[in-house]
């Protein structure tokens, strides 16, 4: 065994920073473990900004924040959950403010908020259009502060169980190879999302659902997997995200005709409509011809070039780059994308899931806050209330218990099956499977939903399965080999993939992102206002079971936008 400690995170995005902040301050031996640099995670991506309600730009409360939420949320969230999110939440913002986060400022000096969609209020506090980037260094710092030690660039592949308990994690070291194992008395899990299930996503490369594949593969549950949602705003052609807080601004959208069409599909909220209905509306246009290539267009030129400049800099920065496209004089070429996985690892609001020792935070948990659809700037706001939240719980757990065991047969068993992958010769190439699982994905199990593609889908990932079985890794060395850990995340993407169409078959109902028009087109509370459950059983087969929404004083209603 490489180390041992008390609480050990996976992954140094922001629920992951801000956990092992929270862990070490409850006197906690924490460390961090990541596949990438912290400050490269994809949390720096996240740009429209963060919920509280701090009251800044108009009268606002958590209970408000809290029923935006149910609402946003499809009636799929638990309310007790989304409670302690929004009553958390603006003590939280006060703490990244005291620790150096330069959010915009109100005329007066105080936190600015802009509105984002489905909000009664002007509720997301922002640092322009970098929101994320900013709370990731700020994060870092902390870390960098209490000297807390990073296992930077190792790769986790395995979780460690013993004695019905988690006891630390087996890693590929990418910089000087082999597998190291690290124990622990709690391990939280804090890897973020799998938006690379698809070909069309804001998410970045490392994005494979890494923890919540590990946690599958030990016996946990995974909850409400079918509910990936769609960014309306995505950049054409890369899939860059194009940040709400345009919208917020004040944007249209327009179709081929420069029509602002959501008059059609959410005459009162407009283009502040909640994402799963803008990207519906997105997609009807495309698909009935009222698109250009494709796309639809973000129109930002009324806003004028000074609010531009001020607010949505790195907006113009991408469209630019990426797009060839300065939206101070020409509308944004956008569509739909893959951007958020409201499913997850099935944890209680301390993080813990079904395994002692095992917490989960962040876009790999489903507390779960945002049910069947989340809303804009909900996810920074959990990374940070539910990392600290599990950093506690995991510290005080770990500082009541004393031995960390990992019985040797666990490492040779990983090393042999490592061994078995790299000693093969002859096979196919991981990148092809990936490539066909992305594509496949965006046409079956994307924005709309059909049983016919859902079954063809599942059809598919089982002969990707096969396949994956014979997968070759070209390079057999020990540094930055690439090659071997994009493999190993293809297998974890291949068990996501399987459980999301398990759920979204039996979910016969259209409620959130997981939209039916053609065979379930209405919401069905008495039959399907519950999580599913997705797990693996003895024979590595995922099974499906249902799990009850806490529900705590609001009762599902229909949701006008
Ligand atoms: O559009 C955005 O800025 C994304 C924010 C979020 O997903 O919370």
């Amino acid at each position: 065994m490489e180390a041992t400690h008390d609480v050990l995170v996976v992954g140094a995005g922001c629920a992951g920073m801000r956990a092992a902040i929270e862990a070490f301050d409850q006197g906690a031996d924490v460390a961090l473990l990541s596949k990438i640099h912290p400050v490269r995670s994809h949390s720096g991506a996240a740009e429209g900004g963060i919920n509280a309600a701090l009251g800044n730009a108009s009268e606002d409360d958590p209970e408000k924040h809290a029923y935006d939420t149910v609402k946003g949320a499809d009636y799929l969230g638990d309310q007790d959950a989304i409670q302690a999110l929004c009553d958390e939440a603006p003590e939280d913002v006060y703490q990244l403010e005291r620790w150096g986060a330069v959010f915009s400022r109100t005329e007066d000096g105080r936190i600015a908020q802009r509105p984002f969609g489905a909000a009664g209020e002007p509720r997301t506090a922002y640092a322009a259009d970098i929101t994320g980037h900013v709370l990731v260094h700020v994060l870092y710092e902390q870390v960098m502060k209490r000297d807390i030690p990073t296992y930077e660039e190792y790769f986790a592949w395995k979780l460690v169980i013993d004695d019905d308990r988690c006891q630390g994690v087996i890693a590929w070291d990418l910089l000087n190879g082999g597998l190291k194992t690290i124990g622990a008395k709690t391990v939280i899990l804090a890897t973020g999302g799998a938006g690379r299930l698809y070909v069309g996503t804001t998410n970045a490369y490392a994005c494979t659902g890494d923890a919540m594949s590990m946690a599958l593969r030990v016996g946990v549950p995974l909850k409400d997997m079918e509910m990936m949602q769609f960014h309306p705003t995505t950049l054409a052609p890369t899939g860059i995200l194009i940040t709400e807080g345009c919208r917020g601004e004040g944007a249209y959208l327009l179709n081929s005709d420069g029509d602002r069409f959501l008059e059609r599909y959410a005459p009162n909220a407009m283009e502040l409509a909640s994402r799963d209905v803008i990207s519906r509306a997105e997609q009807t246009e495309i698909d009935e011809g009222r698109g250009i290539d494709g796309n639809v267009l973000l129109d930002l030129r009324h806003l004028g070039a000074e609010k531009i400049h001020e607010r949505l800099h790195g907006t113009r920065e991408l469209s630019m780059t990426y797009a060839a496209v300065d939206p101070i004089h020409e509308p944004i070429p956008v569509r739909p994308g893959a951007h958020y996985h409201m499913g997850g690892v099935d944890t209680d609001l301390d993080g813990l899931t079904s395994i002692t020792g095992l917490y989960a935070a962040g876009e790999c948990a489903c507390v779960s806050v945002h049910g069947a659809n989340r809303l804009g700037g909900n996810a920074l706001m959990e990374t940070i209330t539910f990392g600290r939240r599990a950093g506690r719980a995991a510290a005080e757990w770990a500082l009541t218990h004393t031995t960390v065991s990992v019985p040797p047969s666990i490492e040779a068993d990983s090393m042999r099956e490592l061994g078995t992958l790299l000693d093969r010769r002859d096979g196919e190439r991981p990148w092809a499977i990936r490539d066909e699982l992305a594509l496949t994905m965006h046409q079956n199990f994307g924005v709309f939903r059909r049983e016919e593609q859902m079954t063809e889908q599942g059809r598919i990932v089982a002969r990707l399965r096969e396949r994956y079985e014979r997968v070759v890794v070209d390079d057999k060395g020990d540094i930055f080999n690439n090659d071997l850990t994009q493999a190993l995340e293809l297998g974890f993407l291949l068990d996501l993939a399987e459980c999301m169409i398990v759920a979204g078959l039996a979910r016969k109902e259209s409620r959130g992102a997981h939209a039916r028009p053609h065979d379930y087109p209405d919401r069905n509370d008495d039959e399907f206002m519950r999580h599913t459950i997705t797990t693996l059983d003895e024979g590595g087969r995922v099974t499906l079971d249902w799990k009850p929404v806490t529900v705590t004083k609001w009762q599902p209603q229909e949701r006008n936008y």
